[in-house]
C-alpha cells in the first residue's frame, strides 16, 4: 500500500470496508516498476529475492475468503484485490505458488491468468490505469515453500493446517504481491468443518456456523507486509478479552493440558507488550493476542501481526517462555509497524526483538541488558557484516545477536535519554511504513545530534571486532 487510501468497498466480497493510512514513505525506499512496456516486472526489486513481489502496482486491500477441509486437504480460496497501477498495465504478474485458477476478473472484466512456477501472469482485458480490483478464484491442495528456515508455507497437520513463514509463505494460500514493500489492510473470512478453530491476525470479527461448517472472520486493520498473514486452523482452546479497549484474543491446541507452560506464558502477553511500550512507545495495532501450535514442525516462533504463532518447543515446564513473548511483540513495533523495505535490512527487525529479550530480562529477572552485551560481544563472530548478510544469512546470528550489539553500542554511545527518543521517534514516524538501515542512521544522528556513520559502520558492516564504544 502506497500513497493512495481509498478503498472500494465493492469489491470486497461481502467483508468489511476499512479505511487505512499510510506512514510516510521512505526516499531510500522504492519499488521498482516495468518489466517492459506495459508489463509489470515479476519481482519489486528486491536485490536478495528478485523474484518476491512484483512491479507496476501497489495493494491497498486483500480480501480472503477460503474454505478449508482437513480431511481432503483441500483449499478452495477467492481473494479479491484493490490496487493503484504505477505506469499503464497491459499485464502484470501476482505471486501465487501451486494452486490451480478457476476464475481471474480484473475490474469486473474477465482476464487471462497464466500460472508459471510461482508467478500468476495476469492479462487484463484492457489496459488499467489508476485504481483497479482483481478478483481470483482457485482451489486444490496447498503445498508447503521452500523456506530459508523450517518448514514454510502452508502445512498440513493432524488435525487442521498452518499457514506461516518468512520471507514468504502467503503465497502458498492466496495469490498475493508478497514482499514487506507493498503493505495492505486484510479481510480474511475462513470456513472450517464445525468445531475447528480457524484463527488469524487482528480484530476477531465473530463466526458462524451453518450446515456443518462455521466461517471465522478476521480484520486487520493496520496495513501488513504479507509474510505476517497467517491462518491456524485445529481445535484450540481460546482466550479472549479486552486490554486497553483493544481485543486480546490468545489460542493454545486442545491437545495441549489447560493450565501449562504455554498458557501461563500466553496470560503474560499484555504484561510484555506494557512494558514494551514504556521502551518503544503506544502499541501500534488494534488487537492482541498469539497462538501456540503444537505440530513439532515449527521449530520457531513468528511475529504475525497483532497475533504472533508460537511452535511448541519455547514454552515447557519448569522454563520461562515470556523471553519470545517479549521478541515477538517486539516485532509488533520492529518489523510488522515499521517494515523493512527490503530483505538485507532484517537486523531492523531481529536487532532490535532481540534487544527487547534483554530489556525484558532485565525488567522481569533483574539480568541486566550490560551483562547480556557482555556476554555476546566475548564469544561474537564478526566475519558477517549484520547490515548486508547476504541471502542465506538474514536468520543468522550476525543479524540477531551482532544486531542487538549494534543496539547496545548506540545506546552506549548516545546515552539512555538520546537512545529511547530514537527508538520512539523511529516507531512514530515510520508507522505503518517502510525502512532501511540508511533511514535509521539518518534518524539516530538526527535525535542524537552526534556524528554516526563510523559507529554504524564498524558494527552493522566491520568484519572484525568492533573496540567498546566511550559514551
Ligand atoms: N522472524 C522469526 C523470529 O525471529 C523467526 C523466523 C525466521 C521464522 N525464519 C522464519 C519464523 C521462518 C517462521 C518461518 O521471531
Ligand atoms: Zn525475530
Amino acid at each position: 500500500m502506497g500513497v493512495r487510501k481509498s478503498v472500494t468497498a465493492a469489491v470486497v466480497v461481502g467483508l468489511l470496508a476499512t479505511a487505512c493510512t499510510s506512514g510516510p514513505e521512505s526516499p531510500s525506499v522504492t519499488a521498482s516498476g516495468g518489466g517492459g512496456a506495459g508489463i509489470g516486472a515479476d519481482g519489486i526489486g528486491d536485490p536478495y529475492f528478485p523474484r518476491y513481489g512484483n512491479g507496476g502496482y501497489d495493494v491497498s486491500h486483500y480480501g480472503i475468503q477460503v474454505r478449508y477441509d482437513p480431511k481432503s486437504d483441500q483449499l478452495t480460496g477467492r481473494v479479491a484485490i484493490t490496487a493503484a497501477a504505477t505506469m499503464p498495465l497491459r499485464r502484470f504478474n501476482l505471486d501465487f505458488t501451486g494452486l490451480p485458477i478457476s476464475r481471474a476478473v480484473v475490474d469486473g472484466q474477465p482476464a487471462t491468468a497464466r500460472q508459471q512456477e510461482a508467478e500468476l501472469e495476469i492479462t487484463p482485458a484492457a489496459e488499467i490505469t489508476g485504481e483497479f480490483t482483481v478478483e481470483i478464484d482457485y482451489a486444490g491442495v496447498p503445498q508447503p515453500i521452500k523456506a530459508i528456515l523450517g518448514e514454510g508455507g502452508f502445512l498440513h497437520t493432524d488435525d487442521g493446517a498452518i499457514a506461516l513463514g518468512q520471507p514468504e509463505s502467503a503465497s502458498s494460500w492466496f495469490p498475493v504481491n508478497d514482499h514487506p514493500l507493498d503493505k495492505a489492510t486484510f479481510d480474511l473470512a475462513a470456513t472450517v468443518p464445525d468445531g475447528l478453530a480457524a484463527l488469524s491476525n487482528g480484530t476477531p470479527e465473530g463466526a458462524e456456523t451453518a450446515d456443518g461448517w462455521t466461517t471465522w472472520r478476521w480484520a486487520e486493520r493496520a496495513p501488513m507486509a504479507p509474510y505476517l498473514a497467517t491462518l491456524v486452523i485445529g481445535d484450540y482452546r481460546i482466550t479472549s478479552s479486552s486490554h486497553k479497549n483493544r481485543p486480546i484474543l490468545t489460542a493454545v491446541p486442545k491437545s495441549v493440558p489447560a493450565g501449562g507452560p504455554a498458557e501461563t506464558a500466553m496470560a503474560r502477553t499484555t504484561d510484555v507488550a506494557d512494558f514494551l511500550e514504556t521502551q518503544f512507545g503506544p502499541y501500534p495495532f488494534e488487537s492482541y493476542g498469539g497462538v501456540v501450535v503444537s505440530d513439532p514442525r515449527i521449530s520457531y516462533a513468528l511475529e504475525t501481526q497483532s497475533r504472533p504463532v508460537y511452535g511448541p518447543s519455547f514454552f515447557r515446564a519448569g522454563g520461562d517462555g515470556t523471553w519470545v513473548v517479549a521478541h515477538e511483540l517486539a516485532h509488533q513495533w520492529f518489523g510488522d509497524s515499521v517494515s523493512i523495505g527490503g530483505w538485507q535490512h532484517i537486523w531492523l527487525n531481529e536487532g532490535f526483538a532481540t534487544y527487547a529479550e534483554w530489556l525484558w530480562a532485565e525488567h522481569d529477572r533483574k539480568i541486566s541488558v550490560q551483562s547480556q552485551f557482555d556476554q555476546v560481544y566475548g564469544v561474537m563472530d564478526w566475519s558477517v557484516p549484520t547490515g548486508d548478510p547476504g541471502p542465506a544469512n538474514i536468520f543468522s546470528g550476525a543479524v540477531y545477536r551482532r544486531g542487538a550489539l549494534a543496539v547496545h553500542a548506540l545506546r552506549l554511545t548516545v546515552g539512555d535519554e538520546a537512545f529511547f527518543d530514537i527508538l520512539k521517534t523511529w516507531t512514530t514516524e515510520r508507522r505503518n511504513g517502510n525502512a532501511v538501515t540508511a533511514d535509521f542512521i539518518s534518524l539516530a544522528e538526527r535525535v542524537s545530534g552526534e556524528s554516526l556513520r563510523p559507529l554504524f559502520d564498524a558494527w552493522l558492516f566491520g568484519t572484525t571486532k568492533p573496540p567498546l564504544p566511550k559514551p
